[in-house]
């Protein structure tokens, strides 16, 4: 029997693992002597559109539509409820398409009934398809991926881009819970933010490169294996400065209520603190959350989670920023490729 697409995106995201390249060495964080705070006085608690967080982790958009994608999914449920994280189902256009699949994305629900939990569909999404969705797993968020690239690359894939602004902004403006639009790791540059921005989308989620390549994964499920368009990208930290720069691309301020997930390739509690420092109010982690639980088990993956929170606190600490927004101001040196794609994009 042919395996099902979701469980070879599984196969090949863990196979191929992540390039690691995702920029945040060229991010160095200022080291503070007197930082005049306590590791006591540290809060993880953060806000992304009208969401309030316990923590600014978020396990990434992953599965659902296959049976053993259930057991994915319900694992992972189990991780985020345990540790207090919000947590995203993956596409739901199978369920949406085949209601028997639907149990594979409601078991999120079903585990974790008070938890936060995002929807999630692609941008040829109708509106009645989004509200079915957000039913569906009672979301408090819904996530609108955007992954032209990974069409592209498919052979089956989509060859239509058309009115996907148009179709997310009435979406966003009419299914009654916050929309977050984001990439799968391609990354996103400031003309498409300010784009989003001005048809009223408020959260974004970069989704640079440097993580799980889906690129990549396409070109490794086709009968002849290729490795074309595979560095295709803008890495996750240049991704972050270019969304943070977009009132260039507004020709205004950033509208106070824009929140910026920071996703792709953040496997570490350094990267997680690079990442916030560049100005996200959250982190999204997917592949190396999937890796752990596969590898490991729910236990290694509810761990791993409590491991970051607590070290998270420490840096925190070392840096003088007890809650995520003061880690905003903290400075930091920006070098080699990505100081060089700052100044070329006129990014400061
Ligand atoms: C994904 N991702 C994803 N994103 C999305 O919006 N809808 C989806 O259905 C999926 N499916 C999916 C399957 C698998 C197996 C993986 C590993 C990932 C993309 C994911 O949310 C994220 O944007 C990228 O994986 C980049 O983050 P990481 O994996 O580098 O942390």
């Amino acid at each position: 029997m042919r395996i099902p697409r979701k469980m070879e995106h599984v196969h090949h995201a863990l196979q191929l693992g992540q390039s690691g390249e995702q920029g945040f060495t060229d991010i160095k964080l200022i080291p503070n002597c007197l930082p005049e705070t306590s590791t006591e006085l540290i809060s993880l608690q953060t806000i992304i559109g009208e969401l309030t967080l316990s923590s600014p982790i978020i396990v990434n958009a992953m599965t659902g539509g296959a049976q053993e994608t259930e057991e994915i999914n319900r694992e992972l449920a189990v991780a985020a409820r345990e540790t207090g994280l919000a947590m995203a189902v993956g596409s739901q256009m199978a369920a949406i398409k085949n209601p028997e699949l639907a149990s594979s994305y409601r078991v999120v629900r079903k585990v974790n009934p008070r938890g936060i939990i995002f929807g999630n569909l692609g941008s040829e999404a109708s509106l009645e398809q989004a509200e079915r969705a957000v039913e569906m797993v009672q979301a408090n968020a819904l996530q609108i991926h955007l992954n032209v690239m990974q069409e592209l690359i498919m052979p089956e894939g989509d060859r239509n881009f058309i009115g996907m602004l148009e179709r997310i902004s009435l979406i966003n403006e009419r299914v009654g819970v916050p929309v977050i639009v984001k990439e799968v790791g391609f990354g996103m540059a400031q003309e498409s933010a300010a784009a989003l921005v001005q048809a009223g989308v408020k959260i974004i989620d970069v989704g640079g490169s440097g993580g799980t390549n889906f690129a990549a994964i396409e070109n490794a499920r086709r009968t002849l294996p290729m490795n074309w368009l595979n560095d295709w990208g803008c890495k996750t930290a240049v991704s972050l400065m270019e969304v943070m720069n977009i009132s260039n691309s507004l020709n205004s301020a950033i509208p106070s209520n824009i929140s910026v997930i920071g996703s792709g390739g953040i496997r570490s509690t350094l990267e997680i603190c690079k990442a916030l420092t560049l100005g996200a109010s959250a982190v999204g982690i997917a592949g190396t959350f999937l890796r752990t639980l596969r590898a490991e088990g729910t236990s290694a993956l509810v761990k791993q989670i409590t491991d970051y929170h607590q070290e998270l606190n420490l840096i925190m600490t070392a840096l003088g920023a007890p809650t995520i927004q003061n880690l905003w101001n903290v400075p930091v040196v920006i070098s080699g490729e990505s100081a060089q794609w700052c100044e070329v994009r006129g990014i400061n």
